[in-house]
């Protein structure tokens, strides 16, 4: 059987923050007295809702040249927002802040992992973007041009996502953690013409190399890629590294030569500003495709409003790698756009020791955190001591994000890290660029565990398989039913698959087409939305999404394995794991027989795709269960892996299969 992880601790929880039923907790007065939202937006949005977002975008940012429509939804689902009007992204989040005389506030705190702290105003940033930026016009970057970043959580992540923009061309991130193989596909998707890397990053105490899985990935047949700008950040001076002359440029050698002038031109509002790689239903990661005008409202309005930004006198902290969206719109975007102090952490929760993060907040008087439910959960395992022993009177409101937060998680979260400080549980997706549903500080009155309620401006619906709206206390598909300003604007270079992921599903229903998000949700007796995970092959590990088809298809291209099926079972950590089912060749069952079969299969995804794939197990079985038609009937193994009695087997074409899998999983027991 699984191994499963023990629970946590239910001592963890006081007698008070046991979860209970109806249990919910009103804004303070003091906390409602100064709060950046209020009930009245909800109003203004019910009242006009193009309108409502159109203030936003005007008060919110500066545009260069104003727009005079709002939303082109003439030829849904393609949307256009603020089409006509004309901005630079980068001036929005740098320039701006600089002449309204903030120059000197801090924009970025950043530490690396072995305790090295660089403060950086808004200014300095400002100057470094310009450098970088003129830095890649003179590298032939230009607008239309694709930039893929492979870079550890440094500030030159940030510098380079921002001058990529500045300059009117496209970032796609890719996480740091992906393999060569996953870099190299996202590569070519894009067309990218640059990559920018670091020699490497600082991760558990030990130099993780980056440039090495740049030069793999690159290595072969030709790709579009022709040059690579490395950021010094890991080796001393003198460290050889592997270098393609004529290819290869040092990031601070070119900068040194770069004028710190340039002036910010305009864009249309709809210019791609990024694509960003999310696992899909297929084996094919989707380039998720983003604008600018829209987005940027999008992130602003909401990391202002959800987050009670006061930027004067906030330390935000937003734990998200920038490979992530998260990274994309409330480390970078969001924050800057308004003006924010953030934090920013190059590794890891536990080194040098268990208690890092609450030593940072301690120790750079963090005021808002944002982070996601599988971390909370791993602190709660390791005991309230730790956090305990360091001082987190700074915050004063906290986020959760990627997952759905269970109610003692929720409450450990308040208690033990907040001191019983307001929680925000926000729903969103790569695809819908910000924040969808969540509770507003100071206005709504929370319910562990639940999202709630979408925030100003955003329409959605729990619907039936058939698109009808489920009643109260019923649970459906979640739907957005109308176009909002962060929406994906396309999968890149597929309109095909973005018409059929998206909005095929509820395309002829009332007011169609509405956008499906692949989420199962509930709604309460109040009319609340509460989360239930992912309805399709979308597994969510640690707030990472993967899916089960490209975990199969890395595990098929091993020469042992015939077959692969892949689930997400529960995980008492991080959300849900991978759990894979292999069928060996039989040429190969000798070496399959060997100890360490399973891990060195675990070992070969996790080199495929990345570390964060890596399957919690793998058990090699000698048949799978398949309907009469042939499909896998994940639903049974899903049952095996989370070490359930297996469920109805009547439609196997051989009902004796799980048998013989339960009988080959207890043999290893
Ligand atoms: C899940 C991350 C419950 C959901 C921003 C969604 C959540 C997927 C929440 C998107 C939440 C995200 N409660 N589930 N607060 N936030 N999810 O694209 O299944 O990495 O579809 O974006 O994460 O993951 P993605």
């Amino acid at each position: 059987m699984p191994e499963t992880s023990p629970l946590p601790d239910d001592a963890a929880l006081t007698a008070e923050s046991r979860p209970r039923d109806g249990q919910r907790f009103s804004p303070s007065a003091e906390f409602r007295a100064s709060a950046v939202a209020s009930a009245d937006l909800y109003a203004e949005a019910a009242a006009d809702r193009l309108e409502f977002w159109a203030d936003q975008s005007r008060s919110l940012l500066h545009w260069h040249r104003p727009f005079t429509e709002v939303l082109d939804w003439s030829k849904p689902p393609f949307a256009r927002w603020f089409a006509d009007g004309e901005l630079n992204v980068a001036y929005n989040c740098l320039d701006r802040h600089v002449l309204a005389g903030n120059g000197d506030r801090i924009a970025l705190i950043w530490e690396g992992e072995p305790g090295d702290v660089r403060r950086i105003s808004y200014a300095e940033l400002t100057a470094e973007v310009k450098r970088a930026a003129n830095l890649l016009t003179s590298l032939g970057i230009g607008q239309g041009d694709r930039v893929a970043i492979y870079l550890p959580m440094i500030p030159e992540a940030i510098v380079a996502m921002l001058a990529v923009a500045r300059i009117g061309a496209t970032h796609s991130v890719i996480f740091g953690g992906f393999s060569a193989e996953s870099l190299r596909s996202r590569i070519d998707d894009a067309a990218a013409k640059l990559v920018i890397t670091a020699d490497g990053g600082w991760r558990k105490g030990r130099i993780s190399p980056l440039k090495p899985a740049v030069d793999a990935a690159l290595a072969g047949e030709p790709t579009t890629v022709e040059k690579v700008l490395v950021v010094r950040r890991a080796w001393p001076d003198d460290q050889e590294l592997e270098w393609t002359a004529g290819r290869d440029l040092w990031w601070h050698d070119e900068i040194a030569l770069m004028d710190a002038d340039h002036v910010a031109k305009s864009f249309d509002a709809e210019n791609p500003l990024f694509i960003l790689y999310t696992s899909g239903t297929t084996g094919k990661p989707k380039g998720i495709l983003h604008t600018s005008g829209g987005y940027l409202t999008h992130t602003a309005f909401t990391h202002r409003s959800v987050f009670d930004l006061h930027p004067e006198s906030d330390v935000y902290w937003c734990t998200a790698d920038i490979g992530w969206i998260t990274g994309h719109s409330y480390v970078v975007y969001g924050p800057l756009a308004n003006g924010a102090t953030q934090l920013i952490y190059e590794g890891t929760p536990d080194t040098p020791h268990g208690g890092r993060w609450w030593e940072l907040i301690q120790k750079h008087a963090v005021s808002i955190l944002y982070t996601a439910p599988t971390a909370i959960r791993s602190f709660m395992k390791s005991g309230r001591e730790i956090p305990q022993s360091f001082d987190l009177s700074s915050l004063r409101l906290l986020g959760s994000v990627g997952e759905p937060i269970n109610p003692e998680a929720w409450l450990w979260y308040r208690e033990v890290i907040g001191g019983g400080t307001p929680i925000v549980d926000t729903w969103w997706q790569t695809e819908t660029g910000g924040i969808m549903i969540s509770a507003l500080p100071g206005v709504t009155e929370t319910k562990p565990g639940a999202a709630q309620v979408p925030i100003p401006g955003i329409s959605v619906a729990v619907l039936t398989d058939k698109g009808k709206k489920v009643g109260k206390g019923e649970s459906g598909l979640l739907a957005v039913t109308q176009p909002w300003p962060g929406m994906l604007r396309g999968i890149w270079g597929d309109p095909d698959r973005f018409v059929e992921t998206y909005w095929s599903k509820f395309a002829k229903v009332e007011n169609g087409p509405l956008y499906f998000a692949g989420d199962g949700a509930r709604r309460d007796e109040d009319g609340d939305i509460w989360l239930l995970g992912r309805v399709d092959d979308v597994m969510n590990v640690s707030g990472h999404r993967l899916s089960t088809a490209e975990i199969e298809s890395a595990l098929v291209a091993h020469p042992w394995v015939a077959e692969a099926a892949v689930v997400g079972a529960n995980d008492e950590t991080t959300g849900q794991a991978v759990v894979a089912f292999v069928i060996i060749r039989s040429r190969h069952s000798d070496a399959a027989a060997e100890p360490g079969a399973a891990d060195q299969l675990r070992s070969h995804v996790a080199s495929t795709i990345g570390p964060i794939a890596r399957p919690r197990q793998v058990f090699l079985v000698s048949e799978l269960p398949k309907t009469r038609s042939g499909k896998i009937m994940r639903r049974l193994l899903r049952d095996v892996a989370e070490g359930r009695a297996v469920g109805d087997t009547t439609t196997l074409a051989d009902a004796t299969v799980m048998q013989a899998i339960g009988d080959k999983l207890a043999d290893k027991a």
